[in-house]
C-alpha cells in the first residue's frame, strides 16, 4: 500500500511536469510567427495523407487478382456494415489512380501512405499459386506516377487484408505457417518495388486485427464475440505470429535489400491514449497496465525481446512464448515506429469484465468505458461533427512516453484524422482543420522536446470505406460524391492542408 501511494505520488508529479512542458511548448508553437508553417518542420519531414488498398481500390478480381478476407467478411455479414453494397467497387481507386495522384499533387504532400493488396499480387497468397502480372503492374504504375509527381510512397505490406485463400488454407495469422507465405510475399515486393520504395511498414495495427477479429469475432463463420478470457486467447496467438512475420521481413530486408536499396522498415501500431479515471492507485495502475497491454505488447518485444512482465503474469500460459532465436530476431527489428493516434480514453480498474467494450483487453483488468472521469470531466472536448473527444495532448504524451521508454526511436505519425459523421455539409469541415492543426501543434511540441518524429500523415485522402460505418464518417480531405460518378471534390480541409504545406515556401 505504501509503495502504491509513493508510486501514485511520483506519477502525479511526473504528469504535472509533463502537462506544464506540453503547455509551454504548445503555447510557444501556437504563438510563434513561424507556426503552423510547414517550414517550422525539417525540410525532409514527410507530410502526407494515408490510405489502404482494401478501403479504396475496389475491383479486387480485376486483371486476375484474388479476393481478400475483408471483402469476404463484408459479403457474408452484410447486415453489420453500412454501405456493404459498395465494397466490390470501393471508390474505384484501382481504375482512377492517375486522377487520384493528381489530387494528391494538388494537396502538395511529399509522401503518400498506401498499402499493397496481397491478393492482387498473389491471388491465392502463395508464389506457387502464381504471380498476377496485372497486379504487379498496377502498383508499378501507381508508384511511378507518385514519384513522377514528387510524392514518396510510404508502403504498408499488410493493412488488415490478406488473401481469402490463405485464410481457408491455414486459418490466416492464427497459424504460424503464415510466416513462410508472408516472407515470400515480402521478398517479391522488395525485389519488385524496393528500387523506388524507401519506406516500408510490415503491418498496420496488429493489435486491432488481434482484438477486433478475435475478441470481437469478425473472423470467420464460427466467429462470435468472445465472452471470457479463454476464448479471447486467440488474439495473443495472432499478434505473436504478426510479430514473427514482422521480424522475419525486417531481417530479410536488412540482409538482402537494405544495403543496395537504402530504405527503412518499421511497423505501424495503434495507440489509444489511456488516462486514469481517478487518482486512486488502482485506476492509475490500470491505465499503466493498459499501456503495457496495448503498446508494450508490441514495443517490449521489439525493443527488449519479450512481452511485458505484467502481461506474462496476467495472461500466463495463454500468452505464446518466443524461442531464444525469435527473441533475438525480434529485438531491434524496426528502423522506426509508426503511430496511429485518434483519441484517448479513461482507464478504470475493473477486475470482472464480462463485456467487450472498445478495443481494450479482458486480461488487463481494466475498462475504458467511462466518458467522464470521476470528477465528471471529459478528456479534451467533444466535437459535435465527429461525435468524438479531441485530445491532442494524448498524442504528445505518447510520443514522450515512447521516447523515454523505448530508446527514442524514429517515429512517423502514420494516421491522425477525424470523421465528419454529423456534419450537414461535408465540404465545409472546419472541425477537421481544427483537429489537424491541434495535432500538428502537439507533434511540434513533442519534437521540440526531443522526440524524433519524422513525418505526419492525415487519415485520409479520400472518403474511405470504414468497416461497419461504411462511408458515413466522410473521413477524407476529398469528398467522394456517390451521386455523381464518384467525383472527388476537395473539402475546406484539403485547401487548408495545401496552404499549410505551401506556407514559408512549402517543402
Ligand atoms: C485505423 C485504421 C485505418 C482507418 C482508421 C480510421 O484503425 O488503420 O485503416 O480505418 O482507423
Amino acid at each position: 500500500m505504501k509503495m502504491l501511494s509513493s508510486l501514485k505520488f511520483i506519477l502525479t508529479i511526473l504528469s504535472i511536469i509533463r502537462g506544464v512542458e506540453y503547455h509551454i511548448s504548445f503555447k510557444r508553437s501556437q504563438n510563434s510567427s513561424s507556426f503552423p508553417k510547414r517550414a517550422s518542420f525539417p525540410s525532409d519531414f514527410l507530410f502526407g495523407v494515408g490510405s489502404s488498398s482494401l478501403q479504396i481500390e475496389g475491383d479486387s478480381l480485376e486483371g486476375g487478382g484474388g479476393k481478400g478476407v475483408w471483402e469476404d467478411i463484408v459479403e457474408r455479414h452484410k447486415e453489420r456494415f453500412v454501405d456493404a453494397d459498395k465494397v466490390s467497387t470501393m471508390i474505384e481507386h484501382y481504375k482512377r489512380y492517375k486522377e487520384d495522384v493528381k489530387h494528391l499533387k494538388y494537396l502538395g504532400v511529399n509522401s503518400y501512405r498506401m498499402s499493397i493488396s496481397w491478393s492482387r499480387i498473389l491471388p491465392d497468397g502463395t508464389l506457387k499459386g502464381g504471380i498476377n502480372k496485372e497486379g504487379i503492374k498496377f502498383y508499378n504504375n501507381l508508384i511511378n506516377e507518385l514519384l513522377a509527381n514528387g510524392i514518396e510512397p510510404f508502403v504498408t505490406i499488410v493493412h488488415f487484408d490478406y488473401p481469402v485463400a490463405i485464410q481457408q488454407k491455414i486459418g490466416g495469422f492464427l497459424n504460424h505457417t503464415i510466416v513462410k507465405y508472408y516472407k515470400d510475399y515480402c521478398k517479391l515486393l522488395f525485389k519488385t518495388y524496393g528500387d523506388r520504395v524507401k519506406h516500408w511498414t510490415t503491418t498496420n495495427e496488429p493489435q486491432v486485427v488481434a482484438i477486433y477479429k478475435y475478441m470481437h469475432g469478425y473472423d470467420n463463420d464460427a466467429a462470435e464475440p468472445c465472452q471470457d478470457t479463454k476464448i479471447c486467447s486467440q488474439a495473443y496467438t495472432v499478434l505473436h505470429n504478426f510479430l514473427i512475420c514482422h521480424a522475419t521481413a525486417t531481417h530479410l530486408y536488412r540482409q538482402q535489400f537494405q544495403e543496395t536499396q537504402r530504405g527503412d522498415i518499421g511497423i505501424v501500431i495503434s495507440y489509444q491514449g489511456f488516462v486514469p479515471y481517478s487518482s486512486k492507485p488502482e485506476d492509475v495502475a490500470a491505465a499503466q497496465r493498459l499501456m503495457d497491454f496495448w503498446l508494450g505488447w508490441i514495443l517490449e518485444p521489439l525493443f527488449y525481446g519479450d512481452y511485458p512482465q505484467i502481461m506474462r503474469k496476467l495472461v500466463g500460459n495463454r500468452l505464446p512464448k518466443f524461442t531464444k532465436k525469435e527473441k533475438h530476431m525480434i529485438k531491434g527489428s524496426a528502423d522506426f515506429i509508426g503511430i496511429n493516434y485518434y483519441t484517448s480514453q479513461f482507464a478504470r480498474y475493473e477486475p470482472n469484465r464480462t463485456n467487450i467494450n472498445g478495443l481494450d483487453n479482458f486480461d488487463a483488468l481494466a475498462t475504458t468505458s467511462e466518458e467522464f472521469n470521476i470528477e465528471g470531466k471529459p478528456l479534451g472536448h467533444k466535437d459535435q461533427y465527429s461525435g468524438r473527444y479531441v485530445y491532442p495532448k494524448g498524442l504528445y504524451d505518447v510520443l514522450i512516453f515512447i521516447k523515454e521508454k523505448y530508446q527514442n526511436p524514429n517515429i512517423y505519425i502514420t494516421e491522425n484524422g477525424t470523421p465528419s459523421s454529423n456534419n450537414p455539409n461535408p465540404l465545409i469541415d472546419d472541425h477537421r482543420i481544427a483537429y489537424i492543426t491541434e495535432h500538428i501543434n502537439a507533434t511540434k511540441a513533442a519534437i521540440d522536446n526531443g522526440v524524433k518524429v519524422r513525418g505526419y500523415f492525415v487519415w485520409t485522402a479520400f472518403d474511405t470505406f470504414e468497416f461497419e460505418a461504411g462511408y458515413s464518417g466522410h473521413w477524407g480531405l476529398y469528398h467522394v460524391d456517390f451521386n455523381n460518378s464518384l467525383k472527388r471534390i476537395p473539402k475546406a480541409s484539403a485547401k487548408w492542408y495545401r496552404n499549410f504545406l505551401k506556407s514559408n515556401g512549402g517543402h
